[in-house]
């Protein structure tokens, strides 16, 4: 039982500061995607995140929109183009 405990721990520990993806792929028109880590080192998690970063919902609406190309779009850095995005 002890060990068990410990070795959920650990899998906690090392989980812990990050996230559950560093990488996150979208398929539904060819290929997009998103580095999760990336985006978080340069623009730290308040940029997207409010509060305790949680699952963020990624559709098509908000991703041409405020959850990805908007910010692209403003920070004049990042794809705002189709095929830059969804990549064959
Ligand atoms: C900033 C990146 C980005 C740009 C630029 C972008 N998209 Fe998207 N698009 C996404 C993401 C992310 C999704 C949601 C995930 C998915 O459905 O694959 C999406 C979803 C879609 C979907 C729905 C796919 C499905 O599930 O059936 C279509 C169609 C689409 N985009 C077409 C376009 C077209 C056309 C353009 C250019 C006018 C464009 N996108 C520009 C990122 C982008
Ligand atoms: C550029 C925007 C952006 C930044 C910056 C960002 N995230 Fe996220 N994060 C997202 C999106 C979008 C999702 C949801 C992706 C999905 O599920 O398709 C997400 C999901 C998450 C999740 C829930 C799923 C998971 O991977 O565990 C956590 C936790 C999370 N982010 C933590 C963080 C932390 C901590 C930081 C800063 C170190 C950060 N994020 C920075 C956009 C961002
Ligand atoms: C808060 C601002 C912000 C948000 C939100 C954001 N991005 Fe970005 N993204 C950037 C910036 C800034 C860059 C340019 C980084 C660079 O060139 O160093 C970038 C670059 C990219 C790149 C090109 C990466 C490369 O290797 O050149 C892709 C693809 C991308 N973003 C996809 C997405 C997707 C998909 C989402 C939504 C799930 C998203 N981004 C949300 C700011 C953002």
């Amino acid at each position: 039982m002890k060990k068990l405990l410990v070795a959920v721990m650990l899998v906690a520990f090392a989980a812990a500061p990050t996230f559950a993806a560093d990488v996150y792929t979208y398929t539904g028109k060819g290929t997009v995607t998103f580095d999760h880590k990336t985006h978080a080192d340069s623009l730290g998690c308040d940029a997207c995140h409010e509060g305790e970063p949680a699952k963020i919902e990624v559709d098509k609406k908000g991703a041409h929109g405020a959850t990805c190309k908007t910010c692209h779009k403003d920070q004049k850095a990042g794809p705002t183009k189709c095929n830059d995005c969804h990549v064959k």
